[in-house]
């Protein structure tokens, strides 16, 4: 089983087209250590040649450029892409459907019916792809049971519903479901191995712990150092907590809860904001992830499980 990661930061990705904070304005100078990244999306394959998209970022087409696995050309209109899965409404991850639209037939797509109904109606992307493609909807259930993706034979999913928001547009932002957010748990049948994946997690609960304990690799939210890192450069009016992202640094933080893992399990944060102090190579912070054996994904990684 084979997952590339197609992008790795957050929302504006790095650096962010209006964004002067001093990573951003770092990266445009050359006077940081650091690389470019484009927004949140993975994409796993059973065989290599058909894949499922998992989440599909406003970079898609740049990511299906530099990522040319998805692009087998068995037909003179093709592409690996089978199947794309939404983890939640948020727009670095569902605003690529759009750029999807010159598919032949309607683009299977799974969701919780949660997303599907923000994605239909405060963000109508499947009215709109009605006109074009048209979408072929599959409800996941963020339950934990073992589901199939069509025309993916080798790929099973389980869904779990966390702890998150949905996006600032979505009616339920101040009241959040399960299933506005999922995490993924990828399996692979034939030896087993697991990677837990999700881009936005608010909170992990000890029932997560467990189940993160028995992956191989987890792949989670790496958004921001700080709970205050929007407020403190002047950005936001917005906490970590208030935007359903669980930080990095302080005694409840994800490094803390990465420390409770078995040792033989492989940890990696995606989903970076561009003011991430991680994002710098050379920084005090990225070399404390390390003394915690954690990795900070990068847009081209490939994990073999
Ligand atoms: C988030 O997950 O909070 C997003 O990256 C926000 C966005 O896309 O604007
Ligand atoms: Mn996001
Ligand atoms: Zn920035």
């Amino acid at each position: 089983m084979q997952l590339r990661v197609l992008g790795s930061a957050a929302g504006g990705g790095f650096p962010q087209w209006n964004c002067n904070c001093p990573n951003c304005d770092g990266l445009r100078r050359g006077t940081l250590k650091a690389q470019a990244r484009t927004q949140s999306s993975i994409a796993v394959s059973a065989n290599g040649q058909d894949w499922l998209l998992v989440n599909a970022s406003p970079d898609v087409l740049a990511q299906i450029r530099a990522n040319p696995e998805l692009q087998p050309a068995r037909a003179v209109r093709d592409s690996g892409i089978a199947c794309v899965l939404l983890m939640d409404a948020q727009i670095d991850h569902v605003t690529g459907l759009l750029m999807l639209r010159e598919r032949g037939s309607p683009l299977p797509l799974l969701a919780t019916p949660e997303v599907l109904s923000d994605i239909g109606e405060g963000f109508p992307l499947t009215r709109i792809l009605s006109h074009y493609c048209g979408t072929e909807a599959l409800l996941l259930q963020p339950d934990g049971s073992l589901q199939t993706v069509p025309g993916l034979p080798g790929l099973a999913v389980r869904p779990i519903a966390l702890s998150s928001k949905p996006p600032p547009y979505s009616p339920f932002r101040h009241c959040p479901r399960p299933g506005d957010n999922i995490g993924l748990l990828i399996e692979n049948p034939d030896n087993g191995a697991r990677v837990f994946y999700a881009p936005g997690l608010g909170e992990v609960t000890p029932e997560l712990l467990d189940l993160m304990a028995q992956c191989q690799i987890v792949l989670v939210d790496g958004t921001f150092w700080t709970e205050d890192e929007m407020q403190r450069l002047g950005l936001s009016k917005k906490s970590a907590a208030e935007m359903g992202h669980l930080p990095q640094s302080g005694p409840q933080g994800m490094i803390s809860q990465l420390d409770r893992l078995p040792p033989g399990v492989r940890k990696i944060l995606i989903h970076i904001n561009n003011t991430n102090p991680i994002l710098q190579e050379d920084s005090a912070e990225r070399s404390l992830l390390a003394e915690h054996g954690i990795e900070v994904a990068w847009d081209g990684m490939d994990l073999v499980f």
